[in-house]
């Protein structure tokens, strides 16, 4: 069996092509392999097979990093094998990832930055869910102690990422999600109010939502909720969901109030390994106070040395993405960060302004810093005049490499295609220009090759983010 055999012991061509071809067929197969096979020989046929992915740099589908410096890198393979668990046998690790809870703290104007309250994730998803579970838990302990029923829990939100849907439906919440209408791409304080009851564990206002780009107006939402408490008594906290925006306002907006500057915004979650510049892999959950996260939510686990508090879904996890982290907020400081996400901004302006004299497009969000993350987001004219549809020109635009996703909206807009380009630190202005001109020369081929049926949404599914 050839498969075995080390292959440079293995003069003969033919013998080699045999070997790789024995194996290409061993890495199809549905079942276990049996051998051992050449570890130069398996680690060509893998990389060749990640080749057939796309291409990171041309995905502007993605909010998540595509980019490493050299120094990232090797950040990275200095802690391949730390587990952040292993605190006792990592303690710089753990110490790293304090003092990032620490400056997250200060960033995001906690009370007392010094004395915060949060922890890393594997990413936003992970933040998310447990920052609600620190919602139901504070809600649940207070009607219990009010001697209320805590059964019918709801949370409200505006159009929101898929983790909250599955937060609710793992934790038997009911999610009152606020749709979009005509004019309205978000949640506001009125439609908020409308769905907000004594059974509300909490509102989660979005900053950088993920179907538009564009910020909730969280200032706004507590403001009418502090009304209602004074009317009513009902005191509802806010977490907000700051994946993208958690790492853009506060360098580019930063007279932005959504933060803990607002006593009502009880906890924070947002993603490293967006905006947060990191590897994949990190997310951010921090409390405005010990206070917040109730106590029953921490175990303390002895059996790694010494006294470990640990409040997380998975118990092993790569350190690196965390030390990584470490030195990108090292690196690049708050001046360092607006510099690289100002320059995002101004790519996305620029794209924003080419948009409407490309075809029958219209903006729904034009990349301003105060109202959104480095992204772009158009639909079509009401009356476009032509065949095809967002969904081809998304298509058209594939074969040249760039993925620059069509979807639909939700709510009253559930048939409304959008299509949205975001814009990383790594895609360059000269890069967009490139991408206008494709536009345009796809737009043109599909005005002069009419589509006869245009594709369908089902059809389309592929090129949702
Ligand atoms: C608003 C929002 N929340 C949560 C998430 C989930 O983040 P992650 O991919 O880090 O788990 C995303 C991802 O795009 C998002 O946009």
């Amino acid at each position: 069996m050839l498969v075995g055999m080390p292959l440079h012991q293995q003069s003969d061509i033919a013998e080699k092509t045999a070997a790789l071809r024995a194996l290409a067929g061993e890495m199809r197969a549905p079942r276990f392999p049996e051998q051992p096979a050449d570890g130069r020989a398996t680690f060509q046929l893998v990389r060749q097979e990640l080749a057939l992915d796309g291409n990171a740099n041309q995905n502007l589908a993605t909010f998540c990093s595509t980019f490493e410096t050299e120094e990232e890198k090797a950040l990275m393979e200095l802690s391949i094998n730390k587990n952040l668990i292993d605190k006792d046998e990592y303690p710089q690790a753990a110490e790293i990832e304090s003092r990032c809870v620490h400056m997250l703290a200060d960033l995001w104007h906690a009370p007392d930055a010094g004395n915060a309250c949060g922890t890393s994730a594997i990413g936003s998803s992970e933040a998310c869910m447990l920052a609600g579970m620190a919602m139901l838990r504070r809600w649940r302990n207070r009607r219990k102690a009010e001697g209320k029923p805590t059964d019918t829990p709801n949370l409200v939100c505006g159009p929101v990422q898929v983790v909250w849907h599955k937060f609710c439906r793992y934790w038997d919440v009911e999610i009152r999600e606020v749709g979009m209408a005509p004019g309205r791409y978000g949640m506001d304080a009125e439609t908020m109010l409308a769905q907000v009851d004594e059974n509300t564990i909490g509102v989660v206002p979005t900053l950088g939502v993920t179907y538009t780009g564009i910020y909730e107006d969280v200032a706004s939402m507590a403001t009418a909720l502090d009304d209602l408490q004074q009317r009513t008594g009902l005191d509802v906290d806010i977490h907000v969901d700051g994946a993208s925006g958690g790492f853009t306002a506060p360098f580019c907006a930063p007279d932005l109030v959504w933060d803990f500057r607002i006593p009502r915004v009880k906890s924070i979650s947002a993603s490293g390994h967006k905006f947060g510049l990191a590897p994949l892999g990190v997310g951010w959950v921090l409390f405005r106070d010990r206070a917040e996260l109730p106590d029953e939510l921490v175990f303390h686990v002895t059996y790694l040395g010494g006294d470990m508090p640990t409040f997380q879904i998975n118990f092993s996890r790569p350190a690196g993405q965390i030390i990584t982290q470490y030195y990108g907020f090292l690196r690049l400081g708050r001046e360092g960060y607006a510099a690289v996400h100002g320059n995002s901004y101004d790519t996305a302006r620029w794209l924003a302004d080419q948009i409407p004299g490309l075809g029958p497009l219209e903006l729904i969000y034009d990349g301003d810093p105060a109202g959104g993350i480095p992204a772009v987001t158009w639909t079509m004219s009401e009356n476009p005049g032509v065949t095809w549809t967002l969904f081809e020109l998304a298509d058209k635009l594939r074969s040249r490499g760039w993925q620059v996703p069509a979807y639909p909206l939700t709510g009253a807009l559930e048939h409304q295609i959008v299509q949205r380009a975001l814009i990383r630190m790594d895609i360059s202005l000269a890069e967009i220009e490139i991408l206008v001109r494709d536009m345009a020369e796809a737009i043109d081929f599909l005005n002069k090759h009419p589509v006869a049926v245009p594709m369908t949404q089902e059809e389309a599914g592929n090129f949702h983010h």
